[in-house]
């Protein structure tokens, strides 16, 4: 990995300044980020996302002493999730100030907030000074990038300039914790922070929300890789549908935890996590992989879903779209 420079770090403000796309690293995922307040740059990353306008995208800020600037107003309990999670894996979403232009926001009355724990990253927000709107940087639908390879392939000449950090640490995306209403904290999306930990500061797990996505963008078929994935309750169910998939002729990669046994012979082993910390860090890895040695199925034993375990085991579900055996 080239080391990323103070140079690359300036070059990148200009970029940003000059309403281009800037693909950085983060601790979850890789970020595609535009400058938050100049709608032209907005537009341009929704068309190269292929997003639908109505999503609202994630503002990153350099510190919370910035929630002002964004957030009309700041609970006690998103100042101190703040205080205990950021920088770190957490989106706070609150109600947004009236600066804040709507295609930050799709419209919404809400605007999602974090401070992201990546040298990088941070370097990048302190120099530009203001915020940076960044989805993962991958098209819409596809798994989100966790090595600068990942978003060369994925967006290729749509990006003006690329740092690479190296892969994530964290490898799953932020936590989103909706604060719109105070009272009922809702968990929007599992992530790098653990529901668990979260309790520990809001005094109860936040409500999850099973109404229409009030996350756009957390459709079922989502984070899918073009191999189709399939979830085997155990090793004994893997081996066998994977002796099925052999049968009628396709490749097949396997992601299976350490503590299982080991995987089928003949099944290209993508992933064998020790830890769900080590699983989250893997997943996406192990899907871009499928996709370039082209498998045609990923057959994968979710982990306990405790934890960060929790956001590996949605993700999966995504992925594999119902397709639960
Ligand atoms: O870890 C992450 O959060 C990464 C890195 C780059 O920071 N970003 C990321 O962004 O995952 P994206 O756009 O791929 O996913 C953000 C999710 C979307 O599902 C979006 O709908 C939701 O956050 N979101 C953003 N603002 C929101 C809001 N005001 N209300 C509800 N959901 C919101
Ligand atoms: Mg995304």
């Amino acid at each position: 990995m080239p080391a990323v420079t103070r140079a690359d770090i300036e070059r990148a403000v200009r970029v940003l300044r000059a309403g281009g796309l800037v693909a950085f690293p983060t601790e979850t995922v890789y970020g595609l980020g535009a400058a938050a307040r100049d709608p032209a740059a907005l537009a341009r990353l929704y068309a190269v996302k292929g997003r639908p306008v109505d999503h609202p995208v994630i503002v990153h800020l350099a510190g919370a002493d910035r929630l002002g600037d964004w957030a009309a107003t700041v609970p006690p309990a998103a100042a101190a999730l703040a205080e205990r999670f950021w920088p770190g894996p957490l989106t706070l979403v609150l109600d947004r100030a009236a600066s804040v232009p709507d295609a930050v926001t799709g419209g919404r009355a809400t605007v999602g907030l974090r401070v992201p724990d990546q040298p990088v990253a941070l370097a990048l927000l302190a120099a530009f000074g203001g915020g940076i709107a960044a989805p993962s940087a991958n098209r819409f639908g596809q798994v989100s990038p966790t090595t600068a390879a990942h978003v060369r392939a994925g967006l290729g000449p749509d990006v003006d300039l690329l740092l690479d950090g190296g892969p994530c640490r964290i490898g799953v995306e932020s936590t989103i914790v909706d604060l719109s209403d105070p009272t009922v904290p809702r968990l929007l999306r599992a992530g790098g922070v653990p529901a668990e930990a979260l309790a520990e500061t809001l005094g109860a797990l936040p409500e999850t929300d099973r109404g229409p996505a009030r996350a756009p963008g957390m459709l079922a078929a989502h984070y899918a890789p073009r191999a189709r994935v399939v979830l085997a309750r155990d090793a004994d169910e893997l081996a066998a549908l994977a002796g099925a998939a052999a049968a009628r002729g396709e490749r097949v990669g396997a992601i299976v935890p350490e503590l299982a046994a080991g995987p089928p012979h003949g099944a290209v082993v993508l992933s064998r996590p020790s830890t769900s910390d080590a699983y989250a860090r893997e997943l996406y890895e192990a899907l871009h992989r499928a996709d370039e040695l082209d498998l045609d199925v990923v057959l994968a034993i979710a982990p306990d879903p405790r934890g960060i375990g929790l956001a590996v085991h949605d993700r999966l579900l995504r992925a594999a779209a119902g397709r639960r055996s």
